[in-house]
């Protein structure tokens, strides 16, 4: 997958942010872009599709390489791209699920207490405000809300609200979780089968998914999303729930973040079962990007 890009004005931050919020759009409304397009961005922000020769950008998701630009990107601006492009283009933007880990050198994602404010730095805090915005679904297990009371709502990006998905089976969290009561986006909850008569909090909505030994197939509950439009989804965490869809091989891509700590015995980001060679082990096709002190791994894997 590539992109072209053909810059005859300035393609800022603010302009490319604008452009790539514009393929989310349409990958999320689906319709991602899948062939070779012009686009500019004007003074205002707004993105209009044009002719490829009065493009500022030109967007292949079928060519190689990359990025050729008419004038020099900004190596920020560059980053931008490479980062979230591939994520919002080509015919599997529409049905993407992406994953997120953001973990210490030791590859643990918080303490053994929970305390995971904040293992990764602001760009990566940055980083994946910009994915909730670019996804239909932002994905947490029951873990996460608990320990974090998190709002995951798009803060620190122009960028509108995924739906919030919490995989809670037995609706064991309390009503009063912040994002069950702030009314902020819209929020979801995906239980076992039967459990939802145990009560929900008021006006939200609760999914029943199959299980096997109280765990939840990932692939019927992404099917669930699907069947309410929420194709693109985003696991946010944590390392409990993102490690059943690496291992139920339901991940188009794994973000790892690694910044330079060590927690020493915490919670595991990825935890799955053992091979017996490394000839079974997962070898994603990698690109690497550095944002602030941290780095992350862009990983590519092969779904079932
Ligand atoms: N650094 C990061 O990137 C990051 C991101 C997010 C969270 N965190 C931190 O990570 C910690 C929480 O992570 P965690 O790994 O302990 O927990 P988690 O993944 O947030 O939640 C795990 C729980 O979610 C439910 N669950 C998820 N998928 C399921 C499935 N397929 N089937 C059945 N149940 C499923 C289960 O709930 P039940 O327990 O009810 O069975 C499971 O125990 C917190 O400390 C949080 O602050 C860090």
């Amino acid at each position: 997958m590539q992109l072209l890009a053909y810059v005859g004005a300035v393609l800022d931050e603010a302009r490319a942010w604008g452009l790539i919020r514009e393929l989310g759009r349409r990958a999320r409304t689906g319709n991602p872009v899948c062939a070779r397009s012009g686009f500019v961005a004007d003074a205002t922000g707004r993105i209009e599709e044009v002719h490829a020769e009065r493009a500022q950008i030109v967007i292949d998701p079928n060519a190689e390489p990359c990025f050729q630009s008419a004038s020099r990107l900004a190596p920020e601006v560059r980053q931008l791209l490479d980062l979230y492009v591939p994520l919002c283009v080509g015919p599997g933007a529409r049905d993407f699920v992406i994953g997120h880990v953001g973990q210490s050198l030791d590859g643990q994602i918080a303490t053994a207490g929970g305390a995971s404010r904040y293992v990764t730095g602001p760009e990566n805090i940055v980083h994946m405000h910009r994915l909730r915005s670019l996804f239909d679904a932002v994905l947490v297990g029951a873990g996460t809300v608990e320990c974090d009371d998190p709002e995951l709502t798009t803060r620190l990006v122009p960028g509108e609200h995924a739906t919030r998905v919490v995989v809670d089976p037995s609706l064991r969290l309390s009503h009063t979780r912040k994002l069950y009561r702030d009314g902020a986006a819209p929020t979801l909850i995906v239980c076992r089968q039967g459990q939802a008569e145990r009560g929900a909090p008021p006006r939200v909505p609760v999914v029943e998914v199959a299980s096997e030994n109280a765990l939840l197939s990932v692939s019927d509950v992404l099917l669930a999303l699907a069947s309410r439009g929420l194709r693109r989804v985003f696991v946010e965490g944590g390392g409990v729930t993102l490690s059943h869809f690496i291992q139920a091989r339901r991940l188009d891509r794994l973000h790892v973040t690694i910044c330079p700590m060590i927690i020493g015995r915490g919670r595991p980001g990825i935890s799955l079962p053992g091979v017996d060679s490394l000839d079974q082990a997962l070898r994603p096709v990698t690109r690497r990007f550095t944002l602030g002190e941290d780095v992350l791994f862009d990983c590519q894997l092969p779904r079932s």
